[in-house]
């Protein structure tokens, strides 16, 4: 019976995974890991230093540290020791970390840390495949989803109010893109795990959703404890 459980959050990219698990991760006073960072950051490596070829990009990972900071409460990523938190949240280096997510080097290479972050549990962790693959036995499984549209202008916002001039059919068509190529790939296709919980947050406020999942949390530790 265990006092701490392991959270996995997987779902479409742009669907609030990271808004949510932070929140649930600081009502619990669980870590929470963003493992998409992860995969951002080494995509971030790779367009830094023009690696575009997939046997290169598996022979740099010797070279590549991915790593969390904790900078005035927030989490930021590291790529070898330096904070990269905000040149990982642009459209470039997500459409890249679509590409080199797909690697099963660089897959194993991060599935291998994150199990490690799992180890004392009590842990909050978003991805694609957390409940499918890195956290196969998480005590709760959540799987968020949200319509192609209501992403699109969420992260069209969220471009807008980082000083960005985003097209929306652009933001539209590279979320019906990253949705193809996550769902398609063979490593680790984006999926639903058969125990996980579907929320569709579409017409859910913030708050709603919030709600809805703090009692999901609520009721498995009442549950796993009886
Ligand atoms: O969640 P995000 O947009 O930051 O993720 C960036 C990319 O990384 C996304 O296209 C899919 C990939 N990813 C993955 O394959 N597996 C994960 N566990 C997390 C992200």
């Amino acid at each position: 019976m265990p006092d701490k459980i392991i959270v996995a959050i997987d779902g479409y990219s742009s669907c609030g995974k990271s808004t949510i698990a932070k929140a649930l991760a600081q009502y619990a006073g669980y870590t929470y890991v963003d493992t998409g960072a992860m995969y951002r950051a080494i995509a971030l490596y790779t367009l830094k230093n023009s690696i575009t070829d997939n046997d290169a990009v598996i022979a740099a990972l010797p070279d590549i540290q991915v790593g969390f900071t904790r900078i005035d409460g927030a989490q930021h990523v590291t790529l070898n020791g330096v904070d990269v938190e905000s040149q990982i949240r642009t459209l470039e280096v997500g459409n890249r970390a679509s590409q080199v997510s797909q690697i099963r080097e660089v897959r194993e290479f991060l599935v291998a840390q994150q199990q490690k972050m799992g180890d004392d549990k009590g842990i909050v962790m978003d991805g694609r495949d957390i409940g499918t693959v890195v956290f196969p036995k998480a005590e709760l499984k959540l799987f968020l989803t949200a319509l192609p549209e209501v992403r699109a202008q969420r992260r069209f916002d969220e471009l807008v109010r980082k000083g960005e001039q985003p097209d929306y059919e652009d933001v539209l068509k590279d979320v019906n893109d990253r949705d193809y190529r996550d769902t398609h790939r063979a490593e680790s296709p984006l999926r639903q795990a058969e125990d996980a919980i579907v929320v569709d947050n579409s017409h859910l406020t913030p708050d709603e959703q919030m709600e809805k999942i703090i009692a999901l949390f609520n009721a498995k530790i009442i549950n796993l404890k009886s």
